[in-house]
This record gives C-alpha cells, sequence and structure tokens, in this order.
C-alpha cells in the first residue's frame, strides 16, 4: 500500500490539501484529528477534565471511535452516531489538545491508524503521523504556515460552515493549541527528518496543490 504522510499545525490548510489529493489518486483521505476529536467529544460528554490523564483514560473503554468511508469522504463515529459535525466546535479542538497529550489515548489510537493504513492506499494528514504512526510512509510532507494566516483559513472556515467565529479568539486558540501541540512530552509535533517541508503563507491551494503533487512524483 502507498502512503502519504501529512503533518502540521492547526489551519496550514493538511485537510483541504489531502481531501483533494486523496480524490486525485484514488486514495482514501484519513483526518486523524478527528479521532482526537472523537475521543475528547466522548471524554466531554462523560463529564471528564480532558485535561485529567485519570479520568480521560477512565473514558476509553467507553470511546468506540470508528471511521467509516462513503466515497472516500471520511465520517466519523462514536458507536452508530455520527459524529463528524459535533466534533468541529472550538470546544471539541480544545478537548481533542487536551486529551492528545494523554499517553494511554495514542496508544489507543495507534493501532486503529496503523491498520487502515496498512489497507488501503491512503494519505493521513495528523501531528505525528511521519515521525511516530507511519515511519515508513512513501512521502512526507510537513504543511506550515504563520499562525496569523491559519487564524484566518480556521475562521473563514467556521463562518463558512455557518459557525459564529470571532477572529481574535481563534487566533488565541489557534497559539495555545500550537503551544500545547509542540511542546507536550509525548509525539509532539514535528517535522520528520525525511519529511519535506512546504510553507503555505504565501500560497493559494492551487499552488499548494502543485507544489505537493511534484514532490509525490520526485518520491514514488
Ligand atoms: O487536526 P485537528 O485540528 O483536527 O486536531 C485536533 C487536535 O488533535 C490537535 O490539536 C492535536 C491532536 N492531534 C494529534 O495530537 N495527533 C494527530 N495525529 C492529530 C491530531
Amino acid at each position: 500500500m502507498i502512503n502519504i504522510a501529512i503533518d502540521g499545525p492547526a489551519g496550514a490548510g493538511k485537510s483541504t490539501i489531502a481531501r483533494t489529493l486523496a480524490a486525485d489518486l484514488g486514495y482514501i483521505y484519513v483526518d486523524t484529528g478527528a479521532l482526537y476529536r472523537a475521543v475528547g467529544v466522548n471524554a466531554m460528554r462523560r463529564g471528564a477534565d480532558a485535561k485529567n490523564a485519570e479520568q480521560v483514560t477512565a473514558t476509553l473503554p467507553s470511546a468506540d471511535v470508528s471511521l467509516r468511508f462513503v466515497d472516500g469522504e471520511q465520517r466519523v463515529y462514536l458507536g452508530e452516531e455520527d459524529v463528524s459535525l459535533a466534533i468541529r466546535t472550538p470546544e471539541a479542538s480544545m478537548a481533542a489538545s487536551n486529551v492528545s497529550a494523554i499517553p494511554a489515548v495514542r496508544d489507543f489510537l495507534l493501532d486503529l491508524q496503523r491498520s487502515i493504513a496498512a489497507g488501503n492506499n491512503c494519505i493521513m494528514d495528523g501531528r505525528d503521523i511521519g515521525t511516530v504512526i507511519l515511519p515508513n510512509a512513501q512521502v512526507k510532507i510537513f504543511l506550515t504556515a504563520s499562525v496569523e494566516v491559519r487564524a484566518k483559513r480556521r475562521y473563514d472556515e467556521l463562518l463558512g460552515k455557518g459557525m459564529q467565529a470571532d477572529y481574535e479568539t481563534v487566533l488565541d486558540e489557534m497559539i495555545r493549541r500550537d503551544e500545547q501541540d509542540m511542546n507536550r512530552a509525548i509525539a509532539p509535533l514535528r517535522q520528520a527528518p525525511d519529511a519535506v517541508a512546504v510553507d503555505t503563507s504565501e500560497m493559494d491551494l492551487e499552488q499548494v496543490l502543485n507544489t505537493i503533487k511534484r514532490i509525490v512524483k520526485e518520491k514514488q
């Protein structure tokens, strides 16, 4: 199977790029952030403090998280409930970042991610795909952009989905999430030594896509 790993901070454009590229190549697109979000939402619903490792770990046996693919599109399920929308709120973002720092949560989601990659040609995006989950991925991309550009993109995305948003709040949350994701003890956001870095701050979608397609072609 061919696996393409795309890592980078929130709002760098990973999901848009990965989704488009996957459709182009006929691969499935796996958004691993959605898994941490689902675990975070499940923990919140059960009254756990997302920062409390013991409380969150106690909710894991009830976190029946699965991904289903419909026409290459990923849907996220908690049991039989489609939570694909519920995991996109700002509270769910912060809960995901908090629970993702807990080793038991990362262990819990490891096999699921590896088994999807073993069974499918896929593009997987996240924070530790190239470094921890799929160290042997054929192609590794590290996608970045300035925090202001990323906050503006996330803000536009929320408005586009009809959600309420305030730019300063989005920027603030993005800075806090970056800080947490990069400085946690386990599987911090980091560029794999063999990943190609692409800074998308000054690029539009088409330019990023062309750049990445070129990298994929060179590596395969
Ligand atoms: O990509 P995202 O914004 O949906 O991810 C939500 C949170 O999950 C993010 O703040 C960090 C965490 N995450 C992670 O630790 N490892 C991944 N592979 C993907 C996401």
